[in-house]
């Protein structure tokens, strides 16, 4: 009665549009967030099918899944955390990304010489959040290069985060970046892959992406610059629910949780079981596009933990027709960005909160 549609064809063709735009050497697969909703093996998968070598994750459980689910290519996982099992990571061969100088020595605390880790500095270059602040870039740049000769690690990448505030902010971000980048040349380090932009940075300026471009939600369907518009991206996931219940109300009923909507006339409602728990947000209440068959519908009142409403008017729908609330919009569905745009949030949100209780179906 419920069902994620995901289908991995309309990831590759994204990754291969994006990666041709950016003109980078190579480019990586965001799958964090369990493939930004979609399932992170089956957008792996797509991935590297459309020539991604890299894979991207936050955590290193995401990563050892990608393992364990039979991916070989190079991953980098950005946050680490005091509790987690290193050892397993360097084993698995993931590259650990060094946002503290803690984190490099607990990494090279668990490596030996026959099973070195593989390390990338994330270097904060003015987003000031995750990465290795300015003060610190020397002397981890020179412990690093330490741990490489006594054989426990290989610093293998360099990369940065742009806050995406102006092109003028990712400017200043990137000269800041090419400072570090010359302070890890000067500790004696050689890293094969130097890479700072994401679905934004990396196409907003070709070839300024580095070695390798990083793409999350644009690889996923979602344009969020001119630039992605003109590149024909297609949303991955269509997320539906089947009316379970139609019933008739008469003019003047009010509607959901606190009856914040009222029929105008005697109307046809139709019940989907999809909520708030399943990933479709509140704030989407009576405002949410659906489409049954050929016409567009709005949520009416609240959406509930588990339900929506639908006033269908006098339009015929039946229990276990199939209501689309987000698809490709060039399939005359809603698209995910305007359910975000509805709920005051970004398609980054709705994708990646799709609730565990939707099966995915690939397509
Ligand atoms: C380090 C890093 N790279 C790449 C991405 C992907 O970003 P986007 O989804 O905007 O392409 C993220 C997402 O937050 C990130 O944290």
């Amino acid at each position: 009665m419920r069902e994620a549609l995901i289908r991995p064809s309309l990831i590759s063709a994204n990754v291969e549009a994006l990666h041709a735009r950016a003109a980078t050497p190579q480019s990586m697969l965001v799958v964090k967030a369990d493939g930004y909703g979609h399932g992170a093996l089956t957008a792996a998968r797509a991935g590297l099918d459309a020539g991604a070598t890299w894979l991207g994750t936050a955590d290193l459980d995401e990563a050892l899944a990608l393992r364990a689910g039979g991916i070989d290519a190079p991953i980098l996982a950005w946050l680490i955390g005091p509790d987690n099992a290193l050892a397993e990571a360097i084993t698995a061969g993931i590259d650990l990304g060094i946002s503290s100088p803690w984190q490099l020595d607990a990494v090279a605390h668990h490596a030996t010489k026959t099973t070195p880790a593989t390390v990338q500095f994330k270097i904060d270059s003015g987003m000031g959040r995750g990465g290795l602040t300015e003060p610190d870039w020397p002397s981890v740049a020179v412990q690093a290069k330490e741990y490489e000769r006594q054989g426990l690690i290989r610093v293998r990448g360099v990369f940065s985060h742009l806050s995406l505030k102006s092109t003028a902010s990712d400017g200043a971000q990137l000269e800041r970046f090419e400072r570090a980048l010359a302070i890890v040349a000067e500790a004696g380090l050689r890293p094969d892959v130097i890479h700072a932009g994401a679905s934004v940075g990396s196409i907003r300026t070709p070839g300024r992406g580095y070695d390798l471009a990083r793409f999350g939600i644009s690889a996923y369907g979602f344009a969020l610059t001119p630039e992605h518009e003109s590149l024909g991206l297609r949303p991955a996931m269509r997320l539906s629910g089947q009316v379970i219940v139609t019933k008739r109300l008469p003019a003047g009923h009010g509607v959901g949780y606190d009856l914040t909507y009222t029929t105008r006339s005697d109307t046809t409602m139709a019940i989907v079981p999809l909520g708030y728990a399943d990933g479709v947000p509140r704030h989407a209440s009576s405002a949410g596009p659906v489409v049954i068959g050929d016409r567009r519908f709005q949520v009416a009142g609240r959406v509930s933990m588990d339900q929506i409403s639908l006033d269908v008017g006098d339009y015929p729908v039946e229990v276990g027709q199939w209501a689309v609330l987000w698809g490709d919009p060039a399939e005359g569905h809603p698209s995910a960005a305007e359910w975000a745009a509805v709920s005051g949030t970004i398609p980054y949100e709705i994708v990646s909160l799709l609730g565990s209780r939707v099966p995915r179906v690939l397509a």
